[in-house]
């Protein structure tokens, strides 16, 4: 398998930009009706995520090490599309009549070898992760809405408790659907570190457009129901026998996975954990009581507020950015590790002020969302930014 020319190939297709989504999604509709059914009503030119994380994956296929955790996690998901191995062979399809419409003469019979043989290896690893997940957990949950709590306009925390446990990790997300809009999935990351009765804690805020967290914040109603997916992603879990102090940097519902984080410090071995929130404006703190409530007695534990665009209200909060604060407070040091998640440009506006102030960023001293400019990313987000 030539991967430089499956790499080249792909950046010469997805060069045509929101045309590849479409045609493969015409393609695929129409070749293989029965997978309709599996997609959301509505389907934009929005909805590039399958088409482009297909092409980038299949074409890093040689990077097993970067990929299999994620294609893993993602086969294990899928099961919630109620996907089977035919529809494999359809998608597979679907991918191949894309590259050979926009190449063109390009596409030859070598290329397409390549790209049927990368296709398989992909599709063998996440059907091989689902087959292996069945046997221990089912293809989604079922959780009933025990609590919606709005704590704003645009913010709610929901308590979800599911049908069966769900064994997760903090700092993992799940994906959500509910009847409000159905088909239409995004990730959240519990706020909690699993508990005994197995209630999740999901924050939601409103995005602008989102297709379906306003729904979630302003129409779900305690008593409804959502279907949960398997839980997936590993950027912001704690590696097991790592025991260095934690700084945890959340902006808005960021928080979600660091919250959780700090639960399992304190079921495990408490250590040194400074968890600094921040947000805009003062309303966007809409967790600082149970924040309050977990560090009590908890002497390990200091939480600061930080708000960035108006006087603070109260006067435990602070001026400035989450990482302003932080840098106030902290400094760098070996047994420290930094847990930064937030929106987009949060998370990067936070690792450029610790780099700027000679903080280190490498993967081992600084773990965050790992965006990815090309469109998928190796581990999916706790906070979707779809909405
Ligand atoms: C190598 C094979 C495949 C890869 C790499 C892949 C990858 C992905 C990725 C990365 C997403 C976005 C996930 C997210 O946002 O949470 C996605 C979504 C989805 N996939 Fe797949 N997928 C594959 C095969 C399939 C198959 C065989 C089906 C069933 C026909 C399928 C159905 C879906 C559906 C329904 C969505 C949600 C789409 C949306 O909401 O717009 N996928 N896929």
């Amino acid at each position: 398998m030539d991967v430089d020319r499956l790499r080249t190939s792909w950046a010469a297709v997805a060069a045509h930009g929101g045309q590849v989504p479409s045609y493969f999604y015409s393609y695929l509709f129409i070749a293989h009706e029965e997978v309709r059914a599996m997609f959301p009503a509505g389907m934009s030119d929005q909805r590039t995520k399958l088409v482009t994380a297909l092409g980038d994956i299949v074409s890093h296929v040689d990077q097993p090490e970067r990929l299999v955790r994620f294609v893993e996690a993602l086969g294990r998901d899928h099961r919630k599309f109620g996907t089977q191995a035919a529809h494999y062979d359809a998608v597979g399809d679907a991918l191949l009549a894309t590259l050979a419409h926009f190449l063109g003469g390009d596409w030859t019979p070598a290329l397409a070898e390549d790209w049927t043989a990368a296709f398989g290896v992909i599709a063998h690893a996440m059907q091989e992760a689902a087959a292996r997940a069945d046997q221990t957990s089912p293809p989604f949950w079922t959780g009933e809405v025990v609590e919606h709590s709005r704590r704003n306009a645009h913010l709610a925390v929901i308590t979800v408790q599911p049908d069966s446990r769900i064994d997760y990790q903090p700092g993992q997300s799940i994906s959500v659907e509910s009847h409000l809009r159905p088909k239409v999935w995004r990730h959240f990351s519990p706020a909690n570190a699993p508990r005994r009765d197995g209630t999740i804690e999901l924050h939601v805020s409103s995005v602008a457009g989102g297709e379906l967290s306003p729904a979630l914040v302003v129409s779900l109603r305690k008593g409804d129901a959502l279907r949960i997916g398997a839980p997936v992603g590993d950027r912001l879990t704690l590696p097991a026998g790592d025991d260095r102090d934690l700084l945890l940097i959340a902006g808005g519902t960021g928080l979600a996975p660091l919250k959780a984080l700090v639960e399992q410090v304190a079921t495990t071995e408490p250590r040194p954990v400074t968890l600094v929130v921040g947000g805009r404006r003062t309303r966007d703190l809409y967790d600082l009581e149970a924040l309050a409530g977990l560090a009590r007695g908890r002497p390990w534990l200091t939480v600061r507020a930080a708000v960035s665009q108006e006087p603070p209200a109260d006067g435990g909060v602070e001026t400035g950015d989450a990482v302003d604060v932080a840098l106030r407070h902290e400094r760098a040091r070996a047994n420290l590790v930094t847990y930064v998640c937030g929106s987009e440009q949060m998370v990067r506006g936070t690792l450029k002020t610790l780099a700027e102030a000679g903080w280190p960023t490498t993967p081992d001293a600084m773990r965050y969302e790992d965006y990815d400019s090309r469109g998928y990313r190796p581990s999916p987000p706790p906070r979707d930014p779809r909405g």
